[in-house]
């Protein structure tokens, strides 16, 4: 899908981060915006920083663990401005990092209905309306943790492989319904954002004592992207028809090496 002025898109996660970057770069490009998250504060901060840059944008407030609150975000993204393009299904939290048989039900639970079931409550609520255009597109964020193994936080590595999974099985059944629909998956590697102290905010984590929380640059060095990177590369892999998209330094190699290490294991005998 070419994206150009005068089309909608919708963005969960919308207030922070790789959410916020992408609003950023579509309202470079003249496209409306509708950005929506669970947190209002940092919501009504986002909408005014890309008003000030003279976009054309919607604030919505959505928790994408509730289906009824997603569809409610379709509702009003139709009542404002009767058309939707790009549904990015954004939103998401970090789990804490422990070994598998560590982690609680709770975080299950949270990784699941937030990472999973979010990403198919904007699909089901907008499926219908791209279908009914013949046109549209759905951009997942996973993770390069959703490519290969990340250890030591199996409830994200297991969410972000379910929207891999799910991302290139509905490409395909949108194609099947008509050529104009398709979807990605952004599986970025570190990317300097605020996902630690706004998960903590939300309670997915806790933050060390003292409340100080390392930045990702500081985790990654200069191996980490800017939201605005993660943005543009994702649109161009949206506009060159591509189911994946994969920026970061290392994440090709560890995808390769997790497939070529599949295909090793599983041509024996
Ligand atoms: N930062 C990284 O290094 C990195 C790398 C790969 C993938 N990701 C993934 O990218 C996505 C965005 O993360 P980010 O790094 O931009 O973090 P972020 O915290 O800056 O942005 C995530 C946004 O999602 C919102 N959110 C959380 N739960 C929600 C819910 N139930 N409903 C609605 N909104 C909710 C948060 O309030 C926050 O504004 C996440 O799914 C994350 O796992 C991040």
């Amino acid at each position: 899908m070419h994206i150009e002025q005068g089309q909608v898109a919708v963005i969960t996660g919308g207030a922070s981060g790789i959410g916020y970057g992408l609003a950023e770069t579509l309202v470079s490009r003249g496209v409306s915006v509708v950005i929506s998250d669970i947190r209002s504060d940092g919501l009504v901060e986002a909408e005014s920083s890309l008003q000030s840059m003279g976009g054309e944008v919607t604030a919505v407030l959505a928790d994408v663990a509730d289906e009824s609150s997603v569809r409610a975000l379709a509702e009003r993204t139709m009542e404002v401005y009767g058309r939707v393009d790009l549904v990015c299904n954004n939103a998401g939290t970090v789990c804490p990092a422990a070994p598998l048989w560590e982690q609680s039900a709770q975080t299950w639970q949270r990784m699941i209905d937030v990472k999973v079931r979010g990403v198919i409550h904007g699909i089901t609520a907008f499926a219908p309306l791209f279908l009914e255009r013949g046109t549209g597109h759905f951009l997942n964020t996973a993770s390069s943790g959703g490519l290969a193994p990340l250890s030591g936080r199996t409830p994200y590595t297991a969410t972000m492989h379910a929207v891999v999974g799910l991302t290139e099985t509905l490409d395909i059944e949108l194609k099947e319904a008509a050529p104009g629909l398709g979807a990605t998956v952004l599986c970025p590697g570190l990317v300097d954002t605020a996902l630690g102290v706004n998960s903590a905010a939300l309670g997915a984590i806790s933050l060390p004592t003292g409340g100080a929380q390392r930045s990702m640059r500081s985790i990654g060095g200069g191996n980490v992207l800017t939201p605005r990177e993660v943005a543009e590369s994702a649109l161009a892999a949206i506009e060159a028809g591509r189911v994946h998209a994969a920026p970061g330094s290392g994440v090709v190699e560890r995808a390769r090496r997790r497939v070529d290490e599949l295909l090793a294991d599983i041509t024996v005998g």
